[in-house]
């Protein structure tokens, strides 16, 4: 099979859920669905073991959220799936964002009793912005849920997706018992398996037949189903991969109701991988010489090898393990002779990878968060792709070693974690790394940033909260005019952008009335757009 076939045969998509709403569950389903784990719970004891290897885990035990983004790749149905986790907090949008860059679909997941959750909002106005194809499951109908057609209101008036239902419960809580899929007019019974740690038990059967059995909750649907054919809201794939519908999943990721069907909607809705952009605005063909991009950035995932991994998501071309790689920030060439794909944070070395499949590249120093790799090889043809979108920060703070003693720890742990977007760190040149202001789109980041300084820098760390209320990129030219006035502040990100701090929204506002000929540009979110 050439490169083309191969990344036919990829998808590769992110679950994204309000904390609590199923992400670890269904992903855990998923696996057992594909054969990658025989019993579902392994992934929970991967996941102990990772922690009790990683110290900073501790804080994500601690807190009972995920916040390192890991990359999962199991075969499905004769294609290639990868599954690139993102946190669920909001604080870890930022992290999420840069995932939301290397997909080509996502399953938003929601919990039936709750629907969508303001906390999480953003997150999906997000992918709704970035017009990523959505597949929506509306989780736990093994419990009492909300009226489905209420959730399909919510998921229009909130997100602006239409949806387009592709299952339909009969039952509720207790009584769920099976899905109607519109698609084909077949009810799906399902039978639990003791605690879900296998499949569930499927019976298709014809609708006509199976309703007959009559009573409440069978009624019900079908009065449903009348209305949703009435409506037309059919699956429409054109408006589905444009990221303006969304197909709907009715299921239970704990009973395995309703989860293979959505595997096999990954598999059979959501695109293959497509030739990307490159700054230029021209398409970069797939089977085009070997080039991927860097959505993330990790040190220390493993203690004992206090290694850093990139990576990186392939666009284009066969990876091999071993080739010369170029980045085109630098211009240097690197060898891949370490890379590896991960199942949850076991690491296993990979050979060979496809556009679609994500590489993690082992000890790839100088390679930045953004960063276009590529085969510079005798056939190889330089690309860059465009750089990864940034988040407006929101908050701010000072980080301060504890311990002037461990000033030197202090700096390398603050360019290590600004490298990796833990949070983003500004810099006074004039003043050196400890007079630094931190900006962060949330609190938790900091404290993050904090524990890790700490724990695997050895430089114990006091975060104190810092008094700007806004952020503006400006130019040397306004920066000097700026610097006259008092409650601002000029700094230097770490991709060099000079971006003034102001202790007062307001100031700021009446200064770019007054003075509009100050270069003073918000840094936009996608979302703003
Ligand atoms: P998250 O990754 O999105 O944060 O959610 P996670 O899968 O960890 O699920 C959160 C809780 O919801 C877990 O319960 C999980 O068992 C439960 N859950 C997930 N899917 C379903 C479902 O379809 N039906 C029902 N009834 N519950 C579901 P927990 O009590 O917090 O943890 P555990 O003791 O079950 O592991």
């Amino acid at each position: 099979m050439d490169v083309t076939d191969e990344s036919q045969l990829r998808r590769t998509f992110a679950i994204i859920s309000h904390p609590d709403a199923g992400k670890t569950t269904l992903t855990e389903k998923f696996l057992l669905y594909s054969g990658a784990v025989q019993v579902a719970g392994a992934v929970h004891a991967r996941e102990g073991r990772r922690s009790s290897r990683s110290d900073w885990m501790d804080l994500e035990q601690q807190r009972g959220i995920s916040i390192s983004s890991t990359v999962m790749q199991f075969p499905y149905r004769g294609h290639t799936i990868n599954l690139l986790d993102t946190p669920g907090h909001r604080d870890f949008s930022e992290d999420t964002y840069r995932v939301l860059a290397a997909v080509d679909a996502v399953v938003m997941v929601l919990d039936a009793a709750k629907g969508i959750e303001a906390q999480t909002l953003k997150l999906f106005q997000v992918c709704r912005a970035r017009n990523l194809p959505v597949l929506t499951f509306l989780n736990k109908y093994d419990r009492p849920s909300r009226e489905p057609l209420e959730l399909l209101d919510e998921v229009e008036s909130q997100i602006e997706l239409r949806p387009t239902p592709v299952t339909w419960p009969v039952g509720n809580g207790d009584d769920f018992r099976g899905v109607v899929d519109r698609r084909t007019g077949q009810y799906t019974a399902f039978t639990r398996t003791a605690r879900g740690a296998s499949a569930a038990i499927e019976h298709d059967i014809d609708l006509a037949v199976a309703s007959a059995e009559g009573g409440r909750a069978w009624q019900h649907a079908l009065d449903e189903l009348s209305l949703l054919e009435a409506v037309g809201a059919d699956v429409d794939m054109p408006s589905f991969l444009a990221g303006e519908s969304t197909p709907v999943f009715v299921g239970s990721a704990l009973t395995n109701f309703g989860v293979r069907k959505l595997l096999d909607a990954v598999v059979d809705l959501t695109p293959a991988p497509t030739p990307r952009l490159d700054l230029a605005d021209q398409p970069r063909p797939l089977d085009a010489p070997f080039s991927a991009f860097v959505f993330k950035v990790q040190a220390n995932m493993d203690p004992s090898h206090r290694d850093r991994i990139a990576f990186a998501r392939i666009c284009s071309g066969k990876f091999e393990r071993g080739m010369s790689v170029t980045n085109s920030r630098t211009g240097r060439d690197m060898t891949t002779k370490y890379a590896t794909t991960a199942f949850g944070a076991d690491r296993e070395t990979v050979d060979e990878a496809y556009p679609g499949d994500v590489v993690g590249l082992v000890n790839a120093s100088g390679v930045l968060i953004g960063d276009t790799l590529f085969d510079a090889g005798p056939a190889g043809s330089a690309v860059e792709f465009p750089p990864l979108p940034r988040f407006a920060p929101e908050v701010f703070a000072r980080a301060r070693p504890i311990d002037n003693s461990k000033n030197k720890q202090f700096r390398k742990g603050l360019e290590q974690l600004d490298e990796e977007g833990v949070v983003q760190v500004l810099r006074d040149p004039d003043m050196g790394d400890v007079e630094n202001v931190l900006a962060a789109v949330g609190q938790l980041q900091f404290e993050v940033f904090a524990y890790r300084l700490g724990s695997e820098f050895g430089a114990p760390t006091e975060i104190v909260s810092a008094p700007y209320q806004a952020i503006r990129l400006t130019d040397k030219r306004s920066a000097e005019r700026l610097r006259q006035i008092g409650g601002i502040r000029i700094l230097t990100r770490g991709d060099g952008a000079l971006v003034a701090l102001f202790e007062n929204r307001y100031r700021l506002q009446r200064l770019m009335s007054d003075e509009p000929e100050l270069t003073l540009e918000p840094i936009l979110a996608d979302t703003d757009r």
